[in-house]
């Protein structure tokens, strides 16, 4: 299994202090269970500079593959499709020329962003079987907010706007959803709230001074997961905490001496922007991409939702999220939150329809 630098590397952070001094809770159950981590986190330190500036071309490689790989199967599935309909429109030429498109429903018809934020709502267009379902997209007002192809709409600048969706097919079926696009907030030393959630990311800053420790309810919450999961023979474990502002401030500036500021910036939040400061926001188990293939991790994976988390940096979503696939970060929303954002299949950005980008 590789291991991404980024992941060495923050392996390596956490243990320039134990984990009981990072605010990180004893969750394995017992303070021999912490002790075996810090071991464990020790012997990965031991490993040598050379070598985690080597892994570091690693992630980039991976996915590479990844993204080959998947347009070599895209590259199949289109050729099988296609295939699939030229022999159905020799064999039934009736029947798709016939269904016209007949009504476009959305998953939302009012889009609420932040300035750069972006949304997509989610099409219906029935009957399920029409000959063609091509969406054309267009927005009235693009000062204010743009729309893709896809329906991905971006705001722009702050004001409202109308976004409509016809059926290429049949144009006179269409859906409109109204969009309102706000300024970013300003945090004014104070933490932002977006529909109630506490947001940390690139483009939302906690005071230094914001200093809560671990959060009681995200913590039952874990101890809840923790036990489901033990029950099935799994054992999950807090290797990382809440972190204080003074303690992210250290553990960035050690990242950026080792491997730059743009390359820190992919796996470390300044201080700050650190989600860990919330005291919502765990690292668990081993704080390598290979967590994702263990059994733990995928229990992790699968199920964190129904106890209120969510994982916060998915695979393929750096430009989104602004960090690195991290399959070891849970953050706490609350059961009905987190259940809602993970049904979406976004992330808490897409979601919200908000940015996570640092000023500069
Ligand atoms: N690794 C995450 C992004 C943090 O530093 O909070
Ligand atoms: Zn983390």
């Amino acid at each position: 299994m590789k291991k991404s630098a980024a992941a060495l590397l923050l392996c390596l952070g956490l243990t320039a202090c134990s984990p009981i001094e990072d605010g990180a809770v004893p969750a394995g159950g017992d303070i021999e269970t912490a002790l075996s981590v810090q071991t464990e986190d020790t012997s990965v330190s031991g490993t040598s500079f050379t070598e985690i500036s080597e892994d570091s071309k690693m992630p980039e490689t991976s996915e590479e593959t990844t993204i080959s790989e998947t347009e070599t199967t895209l590259a199949e599935e289109t050729t099988a499709s296609q295939t699939e309909i030229e022999t159905s429109e020799i064999t039934d030429e009736t029947t798709i020329s016939e269904k016209l498109p007949e009504s476009i429903t959305l998953s939302t018809y009012s889009v609420e962003l932040t300035v750069g934020g972006k949304k997509m709502p989610v099409v219906t267009m029935l009957p399920e079987d029409c000959s063609d379902k091509s969406e054309i997209w267009e927005s009235d007002d693009t000062s204010v907010a743009t729309v893709d192809g896809l329906g991905n709409i971006t705001g722009i600048s702050e004001g409202s706007c109308t976004v409509t969706v016809k059926a290429a097919a049949n144009p006179e079926v269409t859906a409109e959803v109204k969009v309102t696009v706000t300024a970013v907030p300003q945090t004014h030393g104070e933490p932002t709230y977006i529909d109630g959630i506490l947001i940390v990311n690139k483009t939302y800053a906690l005071p230094a001074d914001y200093a809560p420790g671990v959060q009681p309810e995200a913590e039952a919450a874990f101890k809840e997961m923790q036990s489901a999961a033990w029950s099935e023979g799994l054992n999950i474990w807090i290797a990382s905490g809440y972190r204080s502002y003074e303690y992210q401030s250290g553990l960035y500036e050690r990242y950026v001496k080792r491997s730059g500021k743009a390359e820190a910036d992919r796996y470390s939040a300044r201080p700050g922007h650190s989600e860990h400061q919330t005291g919502l926001a765990f690292d668990l188990n081993s704080i390598d991409d290979s967590f994702a293939d263990t059994a733990e991790g995928k229990w992790v994976a699968e199920h964190c939702h129904e106890y209120g988390f969510i994982i916060r940096y998915p695979k393929g979503a750096e430009d989104i999220t602004g960090y690195i696939y991290e399959p070891w970060h849970i953050r706490y929303l609350g059961k009905e939150t987190a259940e809602k954002v993970h049904n979406s299949g976004l992330t808490l950005e897409e979601y919200l329809g908000i940015t996570s980008v640092y000023s500069e």
